[in-house]
C-alpha cells in the first residue's frame, strides 16, 4: 500500500480513508495517533496489525467535543465533568464504564471500560469531525518503539501500512496523555503519568492516586498496555541517577568498554561533557522540564542516525511534567541506571 503524507488541508480524503475502514495517522498536541474508526472492527484490528501491538492492550477513543461522551458510557462520573471543562481539549484521557456495544469489541480488548480523549489539535477535531466517527487511536509507532513526535517518525515506523499521514507538524506535548481511571470515582486513579500532572488534577478534584504498579513491575498492572510500552530505540539507554557515583564515572565506564556516547541531556550537562560524547542530542535548559518533554523521543530516535552504540540520559526532578518524563525515560532504558 502506498502511504499519502497528506496536509491538514487535505482533511476531506483522509476523513474519506476513516469512512472507508483504513488508518490514517494524525497529529495530536501529544504524539502523533494512528487512527481507525473505533465503530468498525475491521477497521481497528487493522491497527493492531499495523503497530505489532498484543491485542489484549486497549485503545484510547478520540472524540471532537464533549457531547459526544454520553454515546460511549454508562455515566459520566461528576469528577469526570470537572476534568473535561478545565483539561478538554488537552492530555487527559478519562475512563469510564463502557455503554455496551456502541464501539467496536477490539477497542477495549474485552474490557468493561473505555478510555477516551479530545485532543488539542485542530486538525485532530477536523478529522473527527468530517468522519463523522469516533477514533480509536494509539500512538502512530511500531510497538516497542519510541512514539512518534512528527510525520516523518510515523512515516518511518508505519510506511506501506497506512493509507496516509496527515502531517501538521511537530507536536507540542512530546509525551502521551495522562490515563485517569474514574471506573471508581471515590478512587481516582493514574494508570499512567502524561501531559496533565498529578498536581493540576489535584487542584480540580482532590486527592489523586498514582497506580503503584507503574513503581512495582512484578505484579500484573491495571493499564493492561503498560507492561508493553518500552519507548526503546536501537541502543541501550542508562539514565545517569542524581545520587549515583556522576557523570565523569559514568562517561569514564563506558569509554573504557570502548563504547560510543550518546549524550542526552540537558544544554548545561552538554556545555560540560559533550566534548566526550560521539553524539550529542540537547533537551533545551534545564529548568525547563516540558521543554525536555516535547524533546524525549525525538532525542531517543536521533541517536539512530549516529554512530552512538549507548545513550546516557540525564535525570530531571519527578515534579510537574517531570514525572512523565521520568516514566517514559525510565521505560526506555529498561530501569537501567549508572
Ligand atoms: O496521548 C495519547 O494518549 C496518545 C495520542 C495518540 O492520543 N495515545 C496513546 O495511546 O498513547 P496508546 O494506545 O499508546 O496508550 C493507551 C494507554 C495504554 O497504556 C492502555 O493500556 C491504556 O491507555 N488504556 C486504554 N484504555 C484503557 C482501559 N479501558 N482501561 C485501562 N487502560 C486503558
Ligand atoms: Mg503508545
Amino acid at each position: 500500500m502506498e502511504t499519502l503524507i497528506l496536509k491538514p488541508t487535505d482533511i476531506e480524503k483522509a476523513a474519506a480513508f476513516i469512512q472507508e475502514g483504513e488508518l490514517v495517522a494524525f497529529q495530536t498536541e501529544t504524539v502523533y495517533g494512528l487512527g481507525a474508526d473505533a465503530t468498525n472492527d475491521e477497521a481497528v484490528k487493522k491497527i493492531y496489525q499495523a503497530k505489532g501491538r498484543p491485542s489484549d492492550n486497549p485503545l484510547i477513543v478520540h472524540i471532537a467535543n464533549k457531547e459526544q461522551v454520553t454515546d460511549y458510557v454508562t455515566h459520566i462520573p461528576n469528577k469526570a465533568e470537572q476534568l473535561m471543562d478545565v483539561f478538554w481539549p488537552g492530555p487527559l484521557t478519562i475512563i469510564m464504564e463502557l455503554k455496551e456495544g456502541t464501539l467496536a469489541p477490539t477497542v477495549t480488548a474485552g474490557l468493561d471500560s473505555v478510555g477516551i480523549r479530545m485532543p488539542d489539535s485542530p486538525s485532530a477535531l477536523r478529522l473527527i469531525e468530517r468522519s463523522g466517527k469516533p477514533l480509536a487511536a494509539p500512538s502512530a509507532n511500531t510497538s516497542g518503539k519510541p512514539s512518534p513526535t512528527t510525520a516523518q517518525h510515523v512515516f518511518h515506523d508505519l510506511k506501506g501500512k497506512v493509507a496516509a499521514i496527515v502531517d501538521d507538524g511537530e507536536t507540542g506535548v512530546g509525551l502521551e496523555s495522562t490515563v485517569l481511571d474514574l471506573t471508581e470515582p471515590e478512587k481516582p486513579t493514574i494508570l499512567r503519568p502524561g501531559g496533565v500532572s498529578k498536581e493540576q488534577l489535584e487542584q480540580v478534584i482532590g486527592p489523586v492516586f498514582l497506580d503503584q504498579h507503574l513503581v512495582e513491575e512484578s505484579e500484573t498492572p491495571r493499564a493492561p498496555g503498560m507492561k508493553y510500552t518500552h519507548y526503546s530505540p536501537e541502543e541501550p539507554v542508562y539514565v545517569v541517577a542524581e545520587d549515583g557515583r556522576g557523570w565523569e564515572h559514568a562517561l569514564k565506564i563506558f569509554r573504557e568498554r570502548g563504547e560510543k556516547i550518546g549524550l542526552l541531556a540537558s544544554e548545561e550537562l552538554i556545555a560540560k561533557y559533550g566534548k566526550e560524547a560521539a553524539a550529542v542530542y540537547s533537551l533545551g535548559p534545564k529548568e525547563n522540564v516540558r521543554e525536555a518533554s516535547r524533546l524525549l523521543y525525538s532525542g531517543l530516535r536521533y541517536f539512530e542516525t549516529t554512530e552512538a552504540t549507548v545513550i546516557l540520559a540525564e535525570s530531571y526532578a519527578e515534579l510537574d511534567i517531570g514525572q512523565a518524563f521520568m516514566n517514559r525515560l525510565e521505560k526506555a532504558a529498561g530501569k537501567k541506571y549508572i
